[in-house]
């Protein structure tokens, strides 16, 4: 039985919700259905909200720390839903992932090393190495019969003087949850290669394992990977609480753990705040059933909006994903330029998507599309967009 109201539309407007709030200044119109960011329009699990309006109530917002049921939150959940066992001392608060990102890209490089990337890709993996003056490489993606596969051998060709891969495991944008035997092998070779490992699993909870797509835990695979990686993961994506900024590393290796958290403490990073720790043990202790409910009406959406491309629009195909609620579209059968396709998307359609090309090499061609809304607005948004390429046909 149904307990939540994913169908609930949700009025965002005057929250200072990116999503909502900026789409004049990012799209130059404000009259677009919004389906970018990747953030959900569906309300959080009560659970969470109840949680934050009690500690609220108390009214004394003083210094505060990371209890120890902060951390049994974390562990218990990553044992629960990932089968992955974790120490509390691997264990860090962080003020977000691309921030973690940035930070290690700092802590563990210099300026002109080389950090590599598995294009198209979520987008700060390009844009924080190269504002820290560091060479990108990319080892992009191949995709093989609509599904996504890494390039191992373009990799060892690539690998030799680089420092850092960060891995999007699940991938954004193309909703692949790798392997195991995909991780051993990126392991095998980063380690050989004295590569650090950033993975950063942010889509990991969402995972579709009812579908058969498990998530693993990149530092759960091997020796080899438990020993040369550094961790994200959030609550945020999952319970869409990323306004509450509430993230957290997991490093097993002493060395570079020592290395990571004695560099995040000299700014005083590691320290969390209060609606961060109260809404990470909220979730993970008392939402799993709303998320269970989240990930079921997501996937419908999927569903939906694929079989909807099949009979209406065939010319775009949904991939559909392994994991999380990003939807790419090939739209490369439109034959568009990429900038025409960005107009048709945004001018004829009136939608704001994410441009393919932000994702770097292998975007274009792509627009990706957010499905966490109500499936009422999902459909405005496809017959809006039946409509702007019917008539552009015409
Ligand atoms: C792969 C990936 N990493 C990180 C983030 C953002 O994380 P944070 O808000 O914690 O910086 C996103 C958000 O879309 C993402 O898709």
């Amino acid at each position: 039985m149904a307990n939540y109201n994913f169908d609930e539309i949700v009025d965002r407007s005057g929250t200072d919700a990116i999503k909502v709030d900026l789409l004049k200044e990012r799209f130059g119109s404000d009259n677009l259905i919004s389906l970018w960011v990747a953030d959900m329009d569906f309300k959080s699990s009560p659970a969470i909200t109840e949680a934050i309006i009690e500690r609220a109530r108390h009214g004394v917002f003083g210094y505060t720390c990371a209890s120890q049921s902060y951390y049994d939150a974390i562990i218990n959940w990553l044992a629960r839903r990932h089968q992955w066992q974790v120490e509390q001392d691997w264990i860090s608060y962080i003020p977000g992932i691309v921030k973690g990102i940035a930070f290690v890209v700092d802590c563990f490089t210099t300026k002109g090393d080389k950090v590599l990337i598995q294009p198209p890709v979520y987008h700060p993996f390009r844009i924080i190495p190269t504002l820290h003056e560091r060479e990108v490489v990319d080892n992009p993606l191949r995709l093989e019969a609509g599904v996504y596969k890494m390039d191992l051998d373009d990799l060892k060709q690539k690998i030799s003087g680089a420092k850092v891969l960060i891995l999007c495991n699940p991938h954004n944008p193309g909703g692949r949850v790798w392997t195991r035997q995909e991780l051993i092998d990126i392991a095998e070779i980063c380690y050989d290669n004295n590569v650090l490992v950033i993975s950063d699993e942010i889509h990991s909870d969402l995972a579709f394992g009812h579908a058969g797509h498990t998530h693993v835990p990149f530092a759960s695979v091997s020796e080899k990977a438990a020993q040369n990686s550094i961790t994200f993961m959030a609550p945020s994506k999952t319970f869409n609480i990323a306004g509450i900024v509430s993230s957290f590393a997991v490093v097993p290796n002493d060395e570079l753990r020592e290395r990571f958290y004695s560099y995040l403490e000299a700014s005083e990073l590691r320290d969390g705040h209060i609606f961060a720790y109260t809404a990470t043990k909220a979730a993970y202790n008392d939402a799993e059933d709303w998320l269970d409910e989240a990930k079921a009406y997501i996937w419908q959406n999927i569903q939906f909006v694929d079989e909807y491309l099949r009979a209406n629009i065939p010319q775009i195909k949904a991939m559909i994903p392994e994991a999380s609620y990003l939807v790419w579209l090939d739209c490369r059968q439109l034959c568009l330029k990429q900038e025409d396709l960005v107009s048709l998307f945004v001018h004829d359609a009136h939608l704001a998507l994410n441009d393919g090309t932000i994702f770097g090499q292998g975007g274009e061609g792509f627009m990706r599309l957010n499905v966490g809304s109500p499936r009422k607005v999902l459909e405005q948004a496809l017959n809006n967009l039946k409509n702007a390429i019917n008539n552009k046909i015409k």
